[in-house]
């Protein structure tokens, strides 16, 4: 067993880099329909597109070739992981360690917050959806992708309230509302 890195329980070896290779393979198409998707509703593109729990920038990658985001941020708490992203980063896809659950984000609001795979991971997945949503622009989207349950995963398919794949909004400001 691979040791754990924070709460994530496949750590980052050089193994859960491969496992993480191959998951990127096989759900490339539906996390790429998604995506293009939220790009089509979005119209213009985003500033800053953040992703969450990067891991080896597989995601990253994805998210910044199909939403064109201006920068494209990956996060992960993994250094390893963060290390073995920037290696292969394309123009514009940047990387830095940090804590996803603590928010503000090493960075300006973001246009989209993505996480793929990852709130499965967390302890508190709707108190995190929330702290993600104080990261956004106005009116921009926060988007996860579960995927199907990990059955691997120690402790069994999650049940994420409010989590079905749906994006979740930070509202535009509306006259009259307080600041
Ligand atoms: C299943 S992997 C998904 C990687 C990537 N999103 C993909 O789809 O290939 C989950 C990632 O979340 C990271 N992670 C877990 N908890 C985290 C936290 N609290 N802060 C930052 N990263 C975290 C892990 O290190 C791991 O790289």
């Amino acid at each position: 067993m691979t040791s754990a890195v924070g709460g994530y329980a496949f750590g980052d070896s050089a193994p859960a880099a491969r496992r993480l290779g191959l998951l990127a393979d096989v759900f490339e198409p539906p996390s790429r329909a998604f995506l293009a998707e939220f790009a089509r509703v979005a119209g213009d593109p985003v500033d800053l597109a953040v992703d969450l729990g990067c891991g080896p920038g597989h995601s990253t990658q994805l998210v910044a070739s199909v939403v064109g985001a201006r920068r494209t941020l990956g996060l992960d708490q993994s250094g390893s992981f963060v290390a073995l992203a920037e290696a292969g980063a394309p123009p514009g896809v940047e990387f830095a360690v940090h804590d996803v659950t603590v928010v503000p984000f090493p960075s300006p609001p973001a246009g989209l917050v993505y996480g793929r795979f990852l709130l499965s991971h967390l302890p508190d997945p709707p108190a995190t959806l929330a702290a993600w949503a104080t990261q956004l622009a106005p009116g921009r989207a926060a988007a996860g992708r579960r995927g199907r349950p990990d059955p691997h995963h120690p402790a069994g398919p999650a049940r994420l309230p409010g989590h079905g794949g749906r994006p979740a909004r930070r509202p535009r400001p509306q006259p009259g509302d307080r600041r």
